[in-house]
């Protein structure tokens, strides 16, 4: 059977029932909205090395949601500049084509995620787990000089949007596998696997597919709970996996459970990471949680 979205990653259900429920994620999937297309063509266009920033700002301009948003953003105390940019051009040229597409993206991702109060749980509290789990993706990529830091901030972001998927599609399940790990005290990830076909981790990766995201992306999410699977981005898989269990440890928001997952042992060897560096990484997830936040226009 081929894939509309496959991206070389067999699924993990096998048995006849797996096919079925696997099938009926794929349709709902496929219902889902595509990211909007300025999104898409950005992105497209900071891969081509003859795009100017002018080029670029006429495809944004066209929308004035996204324009107003990411001015918005532009101008936020978190980027600090001191004059008002009121150009999308002039914000381009500043942030660089990378940032703006990774900004793009982020508000896009916003969009999925409600804030209303659904069974018991908060929606905005696994928005503020993503949140935590951006900037720490970010700032341990910053420890170990990797190339791509605004790619792991929207990785991190993105890391359990299959739960968002779940909850909203497949609620009675959502529900079913929050009470089960509140109940047996065990990870939202366990309880799933003892209850269901299906896991956070493939919705997300079909999710990521049906958008069209890169696939580093795509396997980072897929992957983020054993991130040596995700073979040649097993260090952005890491990175993610690390960075969840310590927005977990600074009690930022929550993953739908109140286990801490435990630490796949090859990740320090993978990320290259002392565990030394752990305080200061913590401190700064400290510092810079209310500033993204705010940026966001989230409430504390
Ligand atoms: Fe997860
Ligand atoms: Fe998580």
């Amino acid at each position: 059977m081929t894939m509309p979205w496959h991206t070389g990653t067999e699924p993990k259900v096998q048995s006849s029932e797996s096919q079925l429920i696997y099938e009926e994620i794929i349709r709902q999937i496929n219902d889902l909205p595509t990211l909007p297309e300025v999104v898409l063509r950005v992105a497209e266009m900071v891969n081509n090395p003859r795009t100017s920033a002018k080029d670029l700002g006429k495809v944004i301009a066209h929308d004035q949601v996204q324009t107003a948003r990411l001015l918005k953003l532009v101008n936020s105390s978190y980027y600090g500049f001191p004059q008002e940019i009121s150009k999308i051009t002039t914000a381009i040229v500043i942030l660089g084509f990378n940032s703006i597409k990774q900004l793009l993206l982020s508000s896009a991702v916003f969009e999925m995620f409600g804030h209303e109060k659904i069974d018991g749980f908060q929606r905005i509290d696994l928005l503020r787990h993503a949140i935590g789990t951006a900037i720490a993706s970010r700032i341990i990529g910053r420890y170990v000089g990797h190339p791509e830091l605004e790619e792991l901030f929207v990785a991190g972001l993105l890391h359990d949007i299959g739960k968002v998927v779940m909850d909203r599609y497949f609620h009675e399940e959502f529900v079913a596998v929050l009470e089960r790990s509140a109940d047996e005290n065990i990870t939202f990830h366990t309880a799933e696997r003892d209850l269901l076909e299906y896991d956070h981790t493939l919705v997300g990766q079909m999710l990521a597919s049906h958008w069209r995201l890169p696939d580093k992306l795509v396997k980072t999410i897929e992957n983020h709970h054993p991130p040596a699977s995700a073979g040649r981005y097993s260090r952005e898989a890491a990175i993610v996996h690390l960075a969840d269990i310590l927005a977990r440890a600074k009690q930022i928001g929550s993953g739908g459970d109140n286990v801490m997952p435990e630490l796949d042992p090859w990740s320090w060897e993978i990320i290259a990471l002392n565990p030394q560096k752990l305080e200061p990484i913590l401190q700064q997830l400290e510092e810079e949680y209310p500033q993204v936040v705010s940026l966001f226009e989230l409430e504390e």
